[in-house]
């Protein structure tokens, strides 16, 4: 466990606005909380580092889909009857459990366990109402969604959509052709999603309402590499394989090789993920990667990864990075109709058996008489995968004309090819956004107990205030030329915060606690006619160290340390 107290930290972020719980005027509501500005801006700059690597480093696109979905997506993803915890009330006061939660004590993985294998339990560790002691009732499922409905009366049935996801499964079609057809396809989407939690906790962690930002990437499910994993095939990673649950650190090649990971493009995104988390200020020794065992492994899931950070809860998921196969698209496919496919363009044509409809001319001509060789021609430009239980619909001169298999029949020909279509694999790294703010911080508190002195450390991209601006004294100028350098500093991607209260040794504080990397003072010396005439100090929040800089160079300083320009080299 990491020695840092969630209490102390929330009550910081409370006070400094970060995180406020929701509605707290009317009482709140568990698992949900609002960001305040500091949050808002720390959970935009984390967003920004994860669009630079997926956006701008891979070339990634980004979507905004609606996070009201009607039943019809759910259906077919698996949600609606899939996607649920195990409950049970307390037959006494109407309790309601998360029932796994109640015997976590008396098993490594209680959340796999069966209804039947949780009433046992009860049974033999002889649980209660842990609220009023009395006997618990029958474990059943509770689906996590949000239900809705979308429209009047007895419109359509929707739901808050549980992931970011299925908006770009859905639009796997516009997304393909925006692509130009070409595989692979990267998309990224962050928004909202909504899970109605049978038991929020641990603060950030289990939210009902709650941020992602997942990545969809659809691959040829026979070329599972992707062009960059010669970069990092030789940096390590510490995994926790299946296979033996035992902590392993091992080179991303080394990896794949030994089939510890399932393939590279896998792998490398594995990788991308430990990139994000320390470039976001994640203690790489807090860090490591647990693959999901067998009976753990959502319903979609081929082969699965976590990244699980170190928190004062304990080992944490903050990331998930899977290979989720074909499953999204096959079923979207299955339960719209839709053609979700790619076309394979082979190197050169190849001779292969592939079915094609052919018209049954002799029973068309006595049925559709005149209109015979239209449907004809309509049925044989048709793919095999339009058949529909046996059922065939054409479309001539503007008429609907459905078939049966009396007048076609879906044969078998020898052709040359120039390709084929293939239902492309899923690989997903989803990202719980809000996890990663909190591990963010949880990683850079650190708290002096003898001077009671708190300083975030936070990794200075995502680091809310760039720079704090003082004048020592708020007069004889040293003001005026502090608003001056705050008005250059300051934009919308470098926050920069003017204080002239309290001792400069409060304003420093004030600024440490909130993870502000540099403080600029305006001090006598800076003045017109000054020992240091026009220039100011900057001072490091880690070191504490200062210099002086010239005025006028402030604005491009602050750049280059945001560049990385390490401050003792200034
Ligand atoms: N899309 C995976 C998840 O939300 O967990």
């Amino acid at each position: 466990m990491s020695d840092v107290n969630a209490n102390d930290l929330m009550s910081l972020c409370k006070r400094r606005g970060f995180i406020w719980p929701s509605f707290e005027i009317y009482g709140g509501v568990a698992g949900m909380y609002d960001y305040g500005p500091l949050g808002c801006s720390l959970r935009n700059n984390i967003v920004d580092v994860w669009r630079s690597i997926y956006k701008g480093r891979e070339g990634f696109v980004e979507i905004d889909s609606e996070t009201v979905n009607p039943r019809e997506v759910f259906k077919a993803s698996g949600h609606v009857d899939e996607f649920a915890d195990l409950i049970t009330y307390c037959k006494q006061c109407q309790a309601p459990f998360r029932a796994d939660h109640l015997v976590k004590d008396f098993y490594e993985n209680a959340d796999v366990l069966t209804a039947k294998q949780l009433e046992e339990a009860f049974v033999e560790h002889g649980i209660k109402c842990p609220e009023c002691g009395g006997e618990l009732g029958p474990v059943e499922e509770f689906n996590l969604m949000f239900k809705t409905q979308i429209g009047p009366g007895s419109a359509r049935v929707g739901y808050l959509r549980p992931e970011t996801a299925q908006g770009i499964f859905v639009n796997f079609p516009n997304l393909y052709r925006y692509n130009r057809e070409k595989m692979p396809l990267g998309v990224i989407q962050t928004g909202r999603s909504y899970r109605n939690e049978i038991a929020p906790r641990q603060g950030m962690i289990r939210m009902r309402e709650f941020n992602q930002m997942e990545v969809e990437l659809f691959v040829d499910p026979e070329d599972k590499d992707w062009p960059r994993f010669h970069e990092i095939e030789n940096e390590t990673l510490d995994l926790i394989p299946n296979t033996t649950c035992e902590p392993v650190t091992m080179t991303v090649k080394e990896a794949v090789e030994k089939g510890v990971i399932a393939n590279r493009v896998l792998a490398y995104f594995v990788y991308t993920t430990k990139q994000l988390l320390t470039r976001v200020g994640i203690d790489p020794a807090r860090l490591r990667f647990r693959e999901h065992l067998q009976d753990e492994m959502a319903h979609y899931a081929a082969d699965c990864w976590d990244a699980e950070v170190l928190l004062s809860y304990g080992w944490t998921e903050i990331v998930g990075i899977a290979d989720r196969g074909c499953w999204d698209l096959s079923r979207h496919a299955e339960f719209s109709g839709a053609d979700l496919t790619h076309f394979k363009r082979f190197d050169e044509p190849r001779e292969m058996e592939v079915e094609k409809i052919r018209a049954k001319h002799k029973a068309l001509g006595p049925t559709f008489k005149g209109k015979a060789k239209a449907i004809a021609a309509a049925m044989e430009s048709l793919d095999p995968s339009a058949v529909r239980d046996g059922k065939l619909t054409v479309s001539v001169d503007g008429e609907d004309i459905e078939l049966t298999d009396e007048y076609f029949e879906v044969a078998k020909v020898t052709e040359k090819v120039a390709g084929e279509r293939v239902i492309p694999h899923v690989i997903e790294p989803s990202h719980g956004l809000d996890r990663i703010f909190y591990s963010v911080l949880e990683h850079a508190y650190s708290h002096d107990e003898k001077e009671d002195y708190t300083v975030l450390r936070l990794a200075p991209a995502v680091a809310p205030i760039k720079v704090g601006v003082f004048p020592l004294m708020e007069k004889d100028g040293l003001d005026d030329m502090a608003r001056d350098i705050y008005a250059k500093v300051h934009s919308h991607r470098v926050e920069a915060y003017y204080d002239g209260s309290g001792t400069i040794g409060k304003r420093y504080a004030r600024m440490d606690e909130v993870g502000t990397p540099w403080c600029i003072t305006v001090d006598y010396d800076s003045l017109p006619g000054g020992a240091a005439e026009g220039t100011v100090t900057i001072r490091d929040r880690d070191t504490t160290e200062q210099k002086r800089i010239p005025v006028d160079r402030v604005a491009e300083i602050v750049d280059d340390l945001l560049a990385g320009k390490p401050f003792a080299e200034l």
